[in-house]
């Protein structure tokens, strides 16, 4: 079957991230459906994919947005406009300053702290503004991530005041705990993760109303079982209904919903490689190609033997962008498209402008199948990062 991307790869000029409107809406089905099965609510956590123009959409389908500071929260109230959005705020340490900047967004936010002593600086302040609720992340201590370099629970690790301070917490400054100690894990160990917290923090749930059980679920992966989820989460409720759950998920809202399109610029052998030089850079669109060692999926790649293989390579400087191997049943050409299947997860928030060359375009794919531009960077944007 054709891909729906396919018919408008004529109109695409690359690099381009390109959103699939209607694989989105089938994202934000499927984590509407949990929210209704469970009573649990879900909130989208930017920093997966801070593309400002796809939040209506998010925001009308979850209850809000995870931020990871001040801008980031200003973008969520940036690009959902309802008053009844929550903002939930999480970071290392906060600034005086970016408290005061939080509250005075007048929204719905949460402000999340990583230690007893900001608690203690900042709370009784936050408790002066009704909109305004408190949590504290604590840290779990349970490894499950799928990538180690991700795992916040690792030994050291700085996320999240450990269970035994909780002794000394002042529990009328907390609305909300808080955990996150997932990455791209499917539904055992979520519900791992569900239960552990239960069990852990049986001792002190009585003081609050909200358990956030952070991010790293990858629910629309075809390989989690979502009544997994479901289920450990009416277990939870029922053991602590005056609690409501809530996730953040952020990869696992825009998997699969969106494509990097790339060309071919320049075909290159050397002693038998066969390399590709694309228009984008593993390096600089999806620096996770490099950092965390992913390799994307290629639309009408193949894994025939004797099929035209490939190295796709980027044209930094850096002697390692590449993207990695692929194989196709016809040879390419100068000028072919390649489009990475799932490049919207974490590619635009660590994207960069190294070697100056131009970035992609950020564009939709909308229900109908038409294209449309939404930004185009050019020299200027280049120039305004660097200027004086
Ligand atoms: C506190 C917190 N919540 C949510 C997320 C989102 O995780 P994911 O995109 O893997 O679902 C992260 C990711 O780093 C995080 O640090």
């Amino acid at each position: 079957m054709q891909h729906r991307i396919s018919s408008a790869l004529s109109a695409i000029q690359t690099p381009a991230f390109v959103v699939d409107e209607l694989r989105l809406k089938h994202n934000l089905q499927t984590l509407a459906d949990i929210k209704t099965r469970t009573g649990a609510k879900i909130l989208f956590a930017i920093k997966g994919c801070p593309l400002m123009p796809i939040f209506q959409q998010i925001g009308d389908a979850l209850d809000g947005f995870t931020a990871s500071g001040v801008y980031e929260a200003r973008l969520a109230k940036d690009g959902h406009k309802k008053s009844e959005t929550e903002i939930h705020t999480f970071c290392p340490a906060y600034s005086a300053q970016e408290i005061h900047e939080l509250l005075s967004l007048q929204n719905n936010i949460h402000i999340y702290f990583n230690s007893l002593e900001q608690l203690n600086q900042f709370g009784p302040t936050i408790r002066n503004h009704k909109h305004a609720k408190i949590g504290l992340r604590v840290n779990p201590a349970l490894s499950l991530a799928k990538f180690a370099k991700y795992d916040p629970c690792r030994a050291g690790s700085h996320f999240g005041v450990s269970v035994s301070e909780l002794s000394k917490a002042d529990w009328s400054l907390i609305d909300t705990l808080h955990v996150h100690a997932l990455c791209e894990n499917m539904a055992e160990e979520s519900a791992r993760l569900i239960t552990h917290v239960g069990e852990l923090l049986k001792g002190v749930l009585q003081h609050v109303k909200t358990v956030n059980f952070g991010g790293g679920h990858f629910i629309t992966h075809d390989d989690y079982k979502v009544d997994v989820l479901v289920h450990a989460l009416n277990e939870f409720k029922k053991a602590y209904p005056h609690i409501t759950p809530v996730l953040e998920p952020g990869a696992a809202v825009v998997y699969d919903a969106g494509y990097l399109v790339a060309s071919v610029l320049g075909l290159q052998n050397n002693e038998g490689t066969q390399n590709a030089v694309l228009d984008a850079s593993a390096n600089a669109h999806v620096p996770d190609v490099m950092k965390a060692g992913i390799r994307l999926s290629v639309l009408n790649e193949t894994e025939i033997p004797g099929s035209h293989a490939y190295t796709f390579v980027s044209r930094t400087c850096m002697a390692r962008d590449v993207w990695g191997d692929y194989a196709f049943e016809k040879p390419l050409a100068v000028g072919d498209k390649i489009v990475f299947l799932d490049g919207l997860q974490y590619s635009l928030g660590e994207a960069n402008w190294f070697n100056g060359h131009p970035r992609p375009d950020l564009a939709v794919l909308n229900a109908a199948g038409e294209y449309r531009i939404w930004r185009h960077f050019s020299y200027t944007d280049f120039k305004h990062n660097y200027s004086g």
